[in-house]
């Protein structure tokens, strides 16, 4: 056990902890049946490039989709509910003469959820999602892109869906090339007109890491945008409970690797935490489980994966990342005698020795 006064801060903290996003069957179920169109099954056939024959989207059904989402901070959580309010009761915002926000554009750094939080969504919605394949799209010939899109769009169109464009920016990516302008711009055009179409349709989410690669027209087209943050130490301690098992962690190593995981995406913590557990279980005698020589390991392996002051303190000696961590108020409570497996007159000792005495006993 922690002491008493490190477990009182830590469980005031892990109480606001961000929540993730939870299941509210009741008032999500009726938004698919209340979307015009036909239902997709597995067997629908999806339309196709005509030059490559690369299909233009996959198929998600509804039950295929993640049943958990990411956790976000907890204001953002609430955005997203209102959302799902919205896009469950289309028809009675309408009845009542308010057009429902029906597009989104989610945007932030790779590896933030911003995937699953769009997949989730359909999940909650009980509606299938039809995530278009830009790269099956964006054919070599422009004339075809424009085709294709306008494929894509009538399909979404028939069957009632999700519509989903992940990685966006490969459309905006498109005007690099100087010698097709007209061209894409015609692309861009047939995209603008075909989201606005939508808008009346269905639901549409758009996905992009490179927001400042979106014209601003496009940009615009969405009634929403939602930017997805970097979790905050909430969130980042939600996620490795959520990552965590099998492997048991203390309340006081939690927030040590929260401490060690800031500044980095939900995917790059779950990848942490998985390699932690493979050398969990591979370790002969799990009683000998060393946290801070897996993390030690997983960050000599894997250089700037972490960010980089997290990465050198945690290269250091144990009497430097003692005081290190002592010193940083994100780390505030870690119990370092617990962290280090030592007495805490010896942590006393390492952090007389280093700060010239002054860290000693606070
Ligand atoms: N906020 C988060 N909460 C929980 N898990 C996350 C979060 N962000 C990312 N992940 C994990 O990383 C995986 C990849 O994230 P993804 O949705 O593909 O990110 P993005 O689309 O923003 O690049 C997710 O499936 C999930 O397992
Ligand atoms: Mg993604």
């Amino acid at each position: 056990m922690e002491d008493p006064k490190t477990a009182a801060v830590l469980s005031r903290m892990l109480g606001q902890a961000g929540r993730s996003l939870e299941m509210r069957p009741s008032r999500m179920t009726r938004a698919a049946e209340r979307l015009r169109g036909e239902t997709l099954t597995a067997s629908t056939i999806v339309p196709v490039d005509r030059e490559t024959s690369n299909p233009l989207a996959d198929v998600i059904l509804a039950a295929d989709l993640p049943q958990v989402g990411p956790v976000l901070p907890a204001a953002m959580a609430t955005s997203i509910d209102a959302l799902l309010q919205e896009w469950s009761n289309i028809d009675r915002l309408r009845e009542g003469g308010v057009e429902p926000a029906m597009s989104a554009l989610i945007y932030g750094q790779p590896g933030t959820g911003k995937t699953q939080l769009a997949l989730w969504i359909g999940r909650q919605l009980h509606l299938p999602v039809v995530a278009a394949r830009l790269d099956g799209l964006i054919s070599s010939c422009l004339g075809t892109t424009s085709r294709n899109i306008g494929a894509l769009f009538a399909f979404a169109e028939r069957y009632r869906c999700l519509l989903l464009l992940d990685e966006f920016d490969a459309i905006a990516k498109m005007r690099d090339d100087p010698q097709e302008v007209g061209e894409i711009k015609r692309v861009v055009n047939t995209l603008l007109q075909s989201l606005d179409a939508r808008k009346t349709v269905g639901p549409t989410i758009a996905i992009t890491n490179h927001e400042t690669l979106l014209d601003p027209a496009i940009w615009r087209r969405f009634d929403l945008q939602i930017g997805m943050p970097l979790p905050t130490r909430e969130a980042r301690i939600e996620m490795i409970h959520r990552y965590a098992p099998p492997l048991e962690l203390t309340d006081t190593q939690v927030v040590f690797l929260s401490w060690c995981l800031s500044d980095v995406s939900g995917s790059e913590i779950e990848t942490f935490l998985r390699s932690l557990k493979r050398s969990y279980l591979l370790n002969e005698d799990p009683t000998k489980f060393s946290l801070l020589g897996a993390v030690r390991s997983y960050v000599s392996l894997n250089a700037n994966r972490l960010a980089t002051r997290r990465a050198s303190a945690l290269a250091k000696d144990d009497e430097a990342l003692a005081l290190a961590l002592r010193r940083d108020p994100d780390a505030s409570p870690v119990d370092l005698g617990k962290l280090f497996g030592v007495h805490r007159a010896t942590i006393n000792r390492w952090l007389k020795s280093s700060s010239g005495g002054e860290l000693a006993h606070a």
